[in-house]
């Protein structure tokens, strides 16, 4: 079996989260832990576990506006905060938006399979009002 674990993080403590989160699954599942940059359709089409983390932003997933912010703090002169190498890139919001779009993920093939291609498990977007 194999777990996904997939994280966004400006500061890094959603990756350590998510790299814990990785450490545990470790004795039941194959484990690939990747920032969401990395995370491929053909990464997800071959797990059987998604794990997808990232952090709370005014109360929901990161936006455009809070990662400037995020940025914004972190160049802050002594705010004592560092981005992490991966924290310019996709963000969960959008990437979380693109898996629900896609209905046909690639399957990886097996012989004899006329299994059709599944739609992984997408949560419910927070209330952006909240
Ligand atoms: C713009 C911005 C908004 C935030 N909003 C919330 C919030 O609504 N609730 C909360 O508990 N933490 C909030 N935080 C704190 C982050 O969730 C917290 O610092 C988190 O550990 C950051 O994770 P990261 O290091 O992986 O980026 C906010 C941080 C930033 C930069």
């Amino acid at each position: 079996m194999r777990a996904l674990v997939v994280y966004e993080s400006m500061y890094g403590n959603t990756q350590v989260t998510a790299g814990n989160i990785a450490d545990g699954l470790r004795g039941d599942y194959e484990v690939t832990l990747v920032p969401l940059a990395e995370a491929t359709a053909e990464l997800v089409a071959g797990a059987d576990l998604l794990v997808a983390g990232a952090p709370t932003h005014m109360h929901g997933l990161p936006s455009t506006s809070s990662r400037r912010m995020a940025a914004q703090a972190a160049a802050k002169e002594g705010s004592g905060l560092r981005m992490t190498p991966g924290a310019r890139g996709p963000g969960m919001r959008d990437w979380l938006k693109d898996l629900g779009r896609r209905t046909a993920w690639p399957r990886p093939s097996t012989p004899g399979s006329t299994a059709s291609p599944r739609s992984p498990a997408v949560p419910a977007a927070p209330s952006p009002s909240c």
